[in-house]
């Protein structure tokens, strides 16, 4: 029998990306289950809609004594304990050390709203839209990529996409059109990851 893929998915905030993944899931489009939520923040509504979809979270909550990689190493233990086929950062706000990412190799997948090489680090949307606002940028995008090291947004592409700026856009219209991209794109991406690895599960059956 074919499993399906487990995701683990890792949030900060709002958690509209965790959404299409939940609802993707739902509607049978993913053949996948998120079977964990793990927050790095307690009161974001990313728990909430977790929740709804009766998925399982866990609030790892950084203390002030601890250094990053004494943090990553109290968040293996939690992310290994869901056995997850995939860990996706669907807007987790923290870098992850080799500490939490060597246990994950190949199976970490970031979202970065900018397209590949350009605008990494945090508010790359607000950014990107100040730049055409500057009359140079027309266009920016999002980017779905593996999390082999510890680099900010880079790691080799799983997938991209362009997403035009419009002359009478609002940061707020760039935004929404942004985040439809975002969504889109990542539970594309992801349906590809489920797709591989249901063949390489069907070629050991078969063997
Ligand atoms: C997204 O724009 C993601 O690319 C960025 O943080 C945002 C998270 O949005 N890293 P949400 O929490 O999924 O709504």
């Amino acid at each position: 029998m074919i499993d399906r893929t487990r995701l683990l998915v890792m949030v900060s905030g709002n958690g509209s990306n965790l959404q299409a993944i939940l609802d993707a899931c739902a509607d049978g489009w993913l053949t996948a289950d998120v079977v964990g939520v793990i927050s790095n923040k307690a009161d974001i509504h990313a728990l909430a809609r977790a929740t709804k979809a009766n998925v399982a979270t866990v609030v790892v909550t950084p203390k002030s004594e601890e250094d990053r990689r004494q943090y990553d190493r109290r968040l293996v233990d939690i992310a290994l304990g869901f056995t997850p086929d995939f860990v996706i950062l669907a807007g987790f706000m923290r870098v992850l050390s080799m500490e939490f990412l060597a246990h994950f190799p190949q199976r970490v997948v970031n979202l970065h709203p900018a397209l590949p090489g350009e605008l990494f680090g945090t508010r790359a949307i607000e950014r990107a839209f100040a730049e055409s606002r500057d009359n140079w940028r027309t266009h920016s995008g999002v980017t779905v990529h593996l999390v082999p090291d510890e680099g900010v947004d880079t790691g080799p592409v799983l997938g991209s996409a362009i997403v035009p700026i419009h002359a009478d856009d609002t940061l707020e219209t760039f935004s929404e059109r942004m985040h439809q991209q975002e969504h889109e794109l990542l539970v594309q991406t992801i349906g590809a990851l489920c797709r591989q690895q249901t063949l390489l599960q069907s070629k050991e059956i078969s063997q």
